[in-house]
């Protein structure tokens, strides 16, 4: 895929995450790995509305080479691709029920989604939740690089969630699912749920792949 056919799908499937209620006003970001840099959105554009000439372009060594002012996450997205190489989009949403998720005081720290359906488990793999710094602090690179590249997804607390994927496609489905999760654990909290047991989650593995 070239650098155009890129860009154009970032505008295309940021689009389709506004134009659905996962990112509203100028929340959110979205990264693609291209062979000579990053491409990110631009800082405080809106998802539903960005000018494919207008993506920023970071070069391999951090240098900004086009486009407009980057995210304020940039940190953020770079620790991603630094630290686990199958990285290719990093996808981060203020989405209402991860956000939710990122804000309950009782979670799992190590693992905040737990298993209640297949798709999370094949999609998402274990979600970290990485203690909160202020949007745009460098320091969420380093939370991020702490973690050694073990988790292809975290909720960033009292904030959202940072989802990556092997490509643009990979990590906005991503998203979506681990949204759509979160959705179902706040509706069932105070239900009694019953999650995928150990041996389920483990054949999702194996036929599916783990994340
Ligand atoms: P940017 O507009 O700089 O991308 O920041 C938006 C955001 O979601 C901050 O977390």
């Amino acid at each position: 895929m070239n650098e155009n056919q890129v860009r154009d799908d970032m505008v295309r499937l940021s689009k389709s995450l506004y134009d659905r209620g996962f990112s509203v006003g100028s929340a959110g970001n979205v990264s693609v790995a291209v062979h000579d840099g990053l491409l990110i959105t631009p800082t405080n554009s809106c998802l539903g509305f960005l000018d494919a000439a207008r993506i920023t372009k970071i070069g391999t060594d951090g240098r900004h080479l086009s486009g407009d002012k980057p995210s304020k996450e940039i940190f953020l997205h770079r620790a991603f691709y630094e630290t686990r190489p199958q990285t290719g989009a990093v996808v981060h949403l203020h989405s209402t029920y991860a956000t939710a998720l990122s804000c309950m005081g009782d979670i799992d720290v190590d693992d905040c989604i737990p298993p209640l359906t297949p798709y999370v488990v094949m999609r998402v793999g274990a979600v970290r939740l990485v203690p909160y710094v202020r949007p745009g602090d460098e320091k969420a690179g380093e939370l991020i690089r702490d973690l050694g590249g073990k988790y292809a997804a975290v909720l960033l607390a009292n904030h959202g969630p940072v989802v990556t994927g092997k490509d643009i496609t990979a990590a906005v489905y991503a998203a979506e699912e681990l949204e759509e999760t979160a959705r179902l654990l706040v509706i069932l909290r105070s239900a009694k749920s019953q999650l995928l047991t150990a041996d389920q989650v483990k054949e999702l593995k194996t036929v599916f792949g783990s994340y």
